[in-house]
């Protein structure tokens, strides 16, 4: 795999007597949405804000393209480009005119690349309205336009979907997605609520009370080990049953109208299909219950949830 983007290396912040972040390791990939999940409170902005350096790290150390946040500031942070706390935009100001603004603070900004911002966010089209007429889901995405102005090789947001109704989620996940691919960025988003982040990520952490408890592909559902829940329909659920039982005393099983539910390994389902067929059981077809990223969300965490 090629060198991250970003590392987290054994990351610790504490306030006061405080133990805010504890020993945080992950790191993100160049071209990849990777989402920072966690409940309120769990860390994800403090762990943000020593990203971009707007905090000091108490022990460990963050590598931004292999410079050190702490030790090499300038260059690390050429290469993030990041909506930390409400992305400040001058309201009187027209959507472009605030881009040609916040251009002059980096080098090399092109009118071209200005241009080039609106566009893929979709506001061309207003880009010579005034910000104080713009939607919220608009200003988050001049936001991000803006935070692109200086062709950073990541960009880091903070709940960039807060506040915003479905149809304005599901623009931002689709402008993410489209960012990452065209620009070859990578992404990392924070957010607390996991169900808006599936179709988002490509992978993702999960921090709890400070400390990591799980990173993973969004898409891990072919292993085989893992037990998910199953639908078995059947011609005949109780004759099925008694065989089920007979044969795996031990399987938790519930049995309802002409379905069998349940929890067991792709393997072992096989196994079932044979057993039952071979007693002359009609299987009409078995359907894996989709594991969504709140389900392991709430195994990873024991349903705690901050
Ligand atoms: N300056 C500070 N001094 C002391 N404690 C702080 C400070 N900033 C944050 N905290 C505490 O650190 C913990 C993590 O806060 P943080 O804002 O990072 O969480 P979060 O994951 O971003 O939550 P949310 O989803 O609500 O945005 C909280 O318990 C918070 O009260
Ligand atoms: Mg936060």
């Amino acid at each position: 795999m090629s060198e991250p983007i970003l590392s987290l290396k054994k990351v610790n912040k504490k306030i006061g007597k405080k133990h805010l972040i504890k020993d945080l390791s992950f790191d993100v990939y160049p071209g990849e949405v990777f989402g920072f999940l966690g409940p309120n409170g769990a860390g994800k902005t403090t762990t943000i804000r020593m990203i971009v350096g707007l905090t000091n790290i108490t022990s460990g150390e963050i590598l931004v393209n292999g410079n050190s946040i702490s030790k090499d500031y300038k260059n690390a942070i050429e290469n993030i480009g990041a909506i930390v706390e409400n992305p400040e935009m001058y309201p009187y100001l027209t959507a472009r005119k605030n881009l040609i603004h916040f251009g002059r603070m980096s080098k090399n900004v092109t009118k071209e690349d200005i241009q080039h911002r609106l566009e893929l966010v979709s506001l061309d089209h207003v880009k010579d309205e005034k910000v104080s007429r713009f939607s919220l889901g608009m200003k988050q995405r001049l936001g991000i336009a803006q935070a692109m102005l200086h062709n950073p090789k990541i960009l880091i947001l903070d709940e960039p979907t807060n506040g915003l109704d479905p149809a304005g989620i599901r623009q931002m996940r689709d402008y993410l997605r489209k960012i990452a691919k065209e620009e070859n960025i990578s992404i990392l988003v924070s957010s607390h609520v996991l169900s808006e982040m599936e179709l988002m990520c490509d992978r993702f952490a999960i921090i709890q009370k400070g400390e990591l408890v799980q990173v993973e592909d969004v898409s891990n559902e072919e292993q085989v080990d893992i037990a998910n829940r199953h639908i078995i329909e059947v011609n005949d659920v109780e004759k099925a049953k008694v065989i089920m039982q007979d044969e795996y005393p031990e399987l938790s099983m519930e049995a309802q109208n002409n379905i069998l539910r349940v929890i067991a390994t792709k393997e072992q389902i096989g196994s079932f299909i044979t057993l039952l067929t071979s007693k002359e059981i009609i299987v009409y077809q078995v359907i894996r219950e989709k594991q969504t990223l709140e389900d392991r969300f709430l195994q990873a965490t024991n349903g705690e949830v901050s």
